[in-house]
């Protein structure tokens, strides 16, 4: 037998049998958390409830109420928690319990984790919500990771608390759509283990502000402040790369995000707290008309659940913090978001109308859009291709790293569509080419 029958002999008996074992064996070493498309999913896109709940399982093993989240202040932290609702084991496993129910929708098929999802970085990913009947909203959802650290709530913040917020979508009629509170209370009262959990957790029969309470306290669990970026903050200096500590020195200096989004260790969150216009909305608004069309609207109802509905439902959502204080100097300012955990919350800004975060640097680098209410901080920055993938590389590292794989996904794949948009045309470098010294 020659040598070439031997080797033939060989791959026709041997390749079926090794990618037998392959296939066999395979699984076995793949421990880490399924790829996306694995995720079995429900109604509007989102993870199933059950699936959601597992995963939450395996990133937060124990809770443990009487302790701060590592790393925070204990005085800042307590100064979060309003007093009629200290935290407890009952009113967090209540407030589980309520966030994952899509009874509380009026067709059964929206919860809070529809839009907030734990598999998608407690967000949607998608540019903006989808409610109940399948109607979208203006607004792109933030996540509710960290929130128990904002002073502030909802991107025009026009709420004051997250016990105050947990009772808005509820209602809203594009999200979860229900009548009144009463119809939530109604909806779940029948089941013997609410009524049990509520009794347990506040000492009275299932109502709608307790709905709030028990949320609220479910979403002051949910930090997740453990990033790379907070480890070299702390000392370890090889927690993030070269390029993304180069990213940090841009991100304080030519960037100049450090003056909207400071981040060091005590306060991890990357928000000042405050309202600005960067020109996101400026593309396609006239914010003269609209908020003329928002004071007469709000002078016919002014119910905080209108001003609610105003700012999901229609074009006044671009006024942004106007809606709230009428001053004309809010015209289309928004909170300043959080950059802890961004890398893996796509699509970017209140609309959801920046893809990735090489974008975000694209609309920072051309100072933003004009119009007549820019926040004075912006200006075109000239940041060049590598400094842009410096700053991107350092808001990846922003993520806790409990949720380092989803992170990398993200950074992988976002990379791969702003490619496709670089090296930039002429046409887009135009900005660059009107800067000052560059004349
Ligand atoms: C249909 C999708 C949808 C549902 C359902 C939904 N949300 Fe949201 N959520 C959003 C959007 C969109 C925003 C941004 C709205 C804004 O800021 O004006 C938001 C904002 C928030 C914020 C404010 C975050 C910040 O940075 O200020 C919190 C907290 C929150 N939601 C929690 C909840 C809770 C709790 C529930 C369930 C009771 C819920 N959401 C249900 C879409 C949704
Ligand atoms: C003048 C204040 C200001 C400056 C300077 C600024 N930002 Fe922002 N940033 C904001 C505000 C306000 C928003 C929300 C805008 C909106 O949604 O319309 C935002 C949004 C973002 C978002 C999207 C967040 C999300 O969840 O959608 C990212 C990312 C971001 N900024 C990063 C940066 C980086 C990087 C720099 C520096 C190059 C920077 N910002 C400079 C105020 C600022």
């Amino acid at each position: 037998m020659n040598i070439k029958r031997i080797l033939s002999i060989c791959w026709f008996v041997h390749v079926p049998i090794v990618t037998l074992i392959a296939v066999i064996l395979l699984p076995l070493f793949n421990t880490g958390a399924v790829v996306a498309a694995d995720i079995p999913k429900t109604d509007h896109g989102a993870a199933t409830m059950e699936y959601q709940e597992r995963e939450l399982d395996r990133l937060l093993p124990t809770v443990d109420v009487s302790k701060v989240p590592p790393g925070f202040d204990e005085v800042v932290w307590e100064a979060f928690i309003p007093e009629d609702n200290a935290m407890t084991p009952e009113r967090v496993a209540l407030g589980r319990k309520l966030y994952f129910d899509k009874r509380l929708s009026a067709d059964g098929t929206v919860s809070c984790a529809t839009c907030h999802d734990v598999t998608r970085g407690f967000t949607d990913q998608l540019a903006v919500s989808e409610g109940i009947k399948d109607q979208f909203g203006r607004r792109n959802a933030p996540t509710t990771l960290n929130v128990a650290l904002l002073q502030i709530v909802f991107l025009d913040g026009r709420s004051p608390t997250l016990e105050h917020q947990a009772k808005l979508p509820i209602i809203n009629p594009i999200e979860m759509g229900m009548a009144d509170g009463q119809a939530a209370v109604n909806a779940i009262k029948g089941d013997g283990e609410y009524k049990a959990a509520f009794q347990k957790a506040y000492g009275r029969a299932v109502n709608y502000d307790d709905i709030g309470r028990a949320i609220a306290a479910f979403e002051r669990t949910l930090v997740f402040a453990d990033s790379p970026f907070r480890r070299f903050l702390n000392g370890d200096e090889d927690a993030i790369s070269a390029e993304a500590k180069h990213g940090w020195e841009l991100y304080n200096e030519k960037g100049r995000c450090v003056t909207c989004h400071p981040i060091n260790p005590s306060n991890p969150l990357g928000t000042d707290n405050r309202f600005h216009n960067v020109g996101v909305s400026a593309r396609h608004q006239d914010f003269e008309g609209l908020a003329k069309q928002a004071l007469k609207a709000m002078e016919e109802d002014p119910s905080e659940e209108k001003l609610d509905e105003l700012a999901l439902s229609t074009d006044m959502s671009e006024l942004g913090r106007f809606m709230v204080t009428k001053n004309r100097s809010d015209i289309g300012t928004f909170r300043t978001p959080l950059l802890l955990n961004i890398g893996i919350t796509p699509p970017y800004m209140h609309d959801g109308t920046v893809e990735t975060l090489w974008d975000v640097m694209d609309h920072y680098n051309k100072g933003g859009e004009a119009n007549l209410f820019l926040d004075g901080g912006m200006e075109p920055l000239a940041l060049t291709e590598e400094e842009i993938n410096s700053i991107v590389a350092l808001m990846f590292s922003f993520t806790d790293v409990r949720f380092a794989e989803e992170n990398q996904r993200q950074f992988e794949r976002q990379k791969a569509q702003a490619a496709k948009k670089r090296p930039l045309r002429d046409d887009d470098m135009a900005f660059r080419l009107k800067l000052a010294f560059e004349k």
